[in-house]
């Protein structure tokens, strides 16, 4: 509707401008032509990001479709979310982000980038670092931040930081609610169809080598890493809960951090599981999930 009101002096101003009128008149109605198209180009805009937003698309007037809605267009599909936000919840997120293409070969040229996701309470002190290792690789890369919702992050338009903060919820360190955030920075971060690698990475970590450097390693590795400990005593085997049998056995059970680098597919695996995820939430409590803030170190 917006649209509609904002135009429509604009074309009035149009028609009558040949006729003589008096010069603040005429300003008067040109500031309402600025006002007019400045409302147009945001609703455009508007309309545009939702378009990109919601594939399933909610009832919109046909007005809009010729023009900001290309359905059939590929780009469409790989081109990576242009706003962080939305307003999905966890369950429809998980949902959309578990869209996997059959077909393995990509019918363009795609640049896999790695998709860094920091799980933060607040501030990242170490944003100038990373800003530094970030420099010059653009395209890449993308940066997801998961912090407590409370904080609102001040950083400017030229930060690498700006503008990535991921629709949040509240984490309690050693919960479930701490893989929750992981699941959904994971989630968050497979909407972009160009990420291929995915780290979890704190506010504490510090890039041991250039980017280069590790975008070749990862790149050209055959694994993804995490932490896994088989480890006997209390901290080790003595946390496992027989309750988790079958599905997870005493073999099976391993203790490690929660930092890890996974490929697309292990990251699909990790947001669709519904069999050990249960599991962990009923039988894992806040002391077996091998967190504490001391584990901030990476
Ligand atoms: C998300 O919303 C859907 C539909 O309203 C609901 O069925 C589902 O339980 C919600 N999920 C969460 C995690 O709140
Ligand atoms: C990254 O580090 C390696 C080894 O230290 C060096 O050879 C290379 O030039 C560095 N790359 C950049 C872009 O600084």
């Amino acid at each position: 509707m917006a649209l509609e009101d904002g135009k429509e002096p604009g074309i009035t101003i149009r028609l009558i401008q040949n006729r003589p009128l008096p010069l603040r008149l005429l300003q008067f109605f040109l500031l309402f032509l600025v006002l007019g198209l400045g409302v147009s180009i945001i609703s455009m805009y508007t309309f545009r990001y939702f378009g990109i937003q919601n594939v399933t698309g909610v009832g919109r007037s046909n007005i809009f479709l010729p023009c900001f809605e290309a359905p059939n267009d590929l780009e469409n599909w790989i081109r990576p979310p242009s706003n962080l936000l939305h307003k999905m919840n966890d369950t429809e997120l998980f949902w959309r982000a578990s869209f996997v293409p059959r077909i393995k070969e990509y019918p363009y040229r795609r640049v896999p980038k790695i998709a860094f996701m920091f799980l933060t309470k607040g501030p990242l002190p170490l944003a100038p670092l990373w800003e530094r290792f970030f420099k010059g690789h653009e395209g890449l890369y993308s940066i997801y931040v998961h912090s407590l919702p409370s904080y609102a992050g001040n950083y400017t338009p030229s930060s690498v930081f700006y503008k990535r903060q991921i629709p949040s919820q509240v984490v309690e360190w050693g919960r479930m609610s701490m893989c929750d955030a992981e699941r959904r920075l994971l989630a968050n971060a497979l909407l972009d169809i160009s990420n291929e690698w995915f780290i979890l990475v704190s506010e504490a970590c510090i890039p041991l080598h250039n980017f280069s450097i590790i975008y070749r390693y990862i790149s050209r590795s055959r694994y993804s890493f995490m932490g896994s400990f088989d480890e006997d005593g209390p901290y080790g085997r003595g946390r496992y809960n027989w309750n988790m049998q079958p599905e997870v056995t005493l073999a099976q059970w391993r203790k490690g951090s929660q930092w890890f680098e996974v490929n697309r597919r292990l990251a699909v695996n990790i947001i669709e599981d519904t069999t050990y995820y249960p599991k962990f939430r009923d039988f894992c409590s806040q002391h077996v999930m091998w967190m504490s803030t001391t584990s901030l170190r990476c």
